[in-house]
C-alpha cells in the first residue's frame, strides 16, 4: 500500500535542490504530497530533482531577497494558496577565521541561514494552515559545538535554534508547530560549495567518523526521517523541539 500521510498536502522545501533539501522534497512526494515546491538560485538541480517526481515544482527563488519571499509566495499562491509545511533547509557555510574576516562572507551567511527563514516565515504566515501548519528548521549541531574558524556559521546556527523555539511559543495558538533538526556532518556539496578544498573536506570526514560513536558520516537519508516525522500531522504535541541527529558526536 502506497504511503499516503502528506495527501493533499501543499510543501515547500527551500534549498530542495541538492543534498538534504532534496532527499526530503522527495521523501514528502514519495508520501503522497499534493505538491512539493523546491527553491533555490540554480535551476539545473532543481530541474532535475522535479523530473524525478511529478509532485515536486522549481522554483528559481533566493531565500535572502525579497524577490525570492515573493516568488516563493507566488506559488503557494498558484498552488490554491494553503501551505501545510513549511522546510527551512537552504544554508550555506563558510569558514570566516576572525583574524582574515570577510565581512561579506559574515553578513551572507546570516542573511541566508537566518534573515532567510525569519522572513520567509512572516511572508508565508498568511498561507500556513492554522490549525494544522508546519514548519521544520534545518539547523546544525555547529550551534551547540565550539570549532575554530566557524563563528559566523555557528552563531547563524544558534540564532535559528532560538528562532525556532520562539515561533513554536508564538504561532502554538495558531496550531502551526515549528521545530528542527540538528544534523552533524552529512555528505553533501556544502563544504565544497563553502570554499573547502577536497582534501580538507576529507579529512573533517575522516575525523568525525573516527570521534562520532556511530564510526561515519551522515548521509541525507539519515536526516529526512526526522524532517517528515516532525512535520506528520500525528505528531500535533511536538513543538519547539530541535532534534539532534549526529552520530553521538554531540554526546562525545
Ligand atoms: N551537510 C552537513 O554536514 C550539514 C550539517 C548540519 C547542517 N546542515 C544544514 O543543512 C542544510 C542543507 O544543506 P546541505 O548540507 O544539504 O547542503 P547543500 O546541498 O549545499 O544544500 C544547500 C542548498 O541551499 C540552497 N541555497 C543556498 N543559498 C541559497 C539562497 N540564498 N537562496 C535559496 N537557496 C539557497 C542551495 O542551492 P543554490 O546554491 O542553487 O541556491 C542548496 O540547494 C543547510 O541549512 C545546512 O546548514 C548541513
Amino acid at each position: 500500500m502506497s504511503d499516503k500521510t502528506f495527501a493533499e498536502q501543499h510543501i515547500v522545501v527551500t534549498g530542495g535542490g541538492t543534498g538534504i533539501g532534496r532527499a526530503a522534497a522527495l521523501a514528502f512526494a514519495e508520501q503522497g504530497a499534493a505538491s512539493v515546491t523546491i527553491t533555490g538560485r540554480r535551476s539545473e538541480p532543481l530541474d532535475e530533482v522535479a523530473a524525478l517526481h511529478p509532485a515536486v515544482i522549481p522554483v528559481v527563488a533566493d531565500v535572502a531577497t525579497d524577490a525570492g519571499t515573493d516568488a516563493i509566495a507566488a506559488a503557494v499562491q498558484a498552488r490554491g494558496g494553503t501551505l501545510d509545511v513549511l522546510v527551512h533547509n537552504a544554508g550555506v557555510f563558510g569558514l570566516t577565521p576572525l583574524d582574515d574576516l570577510d565581512p561579506a562572507d559574515v553578513r551572507r551567511q546570516f542573511e541566508v541561514n537566518v534573515f532567510g527563514p525569519i522572513l520567509l516565515t512572516a511572508k508565508l504566515l498568511p498561507h500556513l494552515r492554522s490549525p494544522g501548519g508546519n514548519i521544520v528548521v534545518v539547523s546544525s549541531i555547529s550551534a551547540r559545538l565550539a570549532a575554530p574558524h566557524q563563528s559566523a556559521y555557528a552563531a547563524s546556527k544558534a540564532a535559528i535554534d532560538s528562532f525556532i523555539r520562539s515561533a513554536a511559543v508564538e504561532l502554538g495558538p495558531k496550531g502551526i508547530r515549528v521545530n528542527g533538526v540538528a544534523p552533524g556532518n552529512v555528505q553533501t556539496p556544502i563544504l565544497a560549495t563553502g570554499g573547502l578544498s577536497p582534501e580538507k573536506i576529507t579529512q573533517w570526514r575522516t575525523n568525525y567518523a573516527t570521534k562520532a560513536p556511530a564510526a561515519r558520516i551522515g548521509h541525507p537519508a539519515d536526516i529526512t526521517p526526522w524532517i517528515t516525522h516532525l512535520a506528520n500531522p500525528t505528531n500535533s504535541w511536538v513543538t519547539g523541539e530541535i532534534i539532534t541527529i549526529d552520530g553521538g558526536m554531540l554526546a562525545t
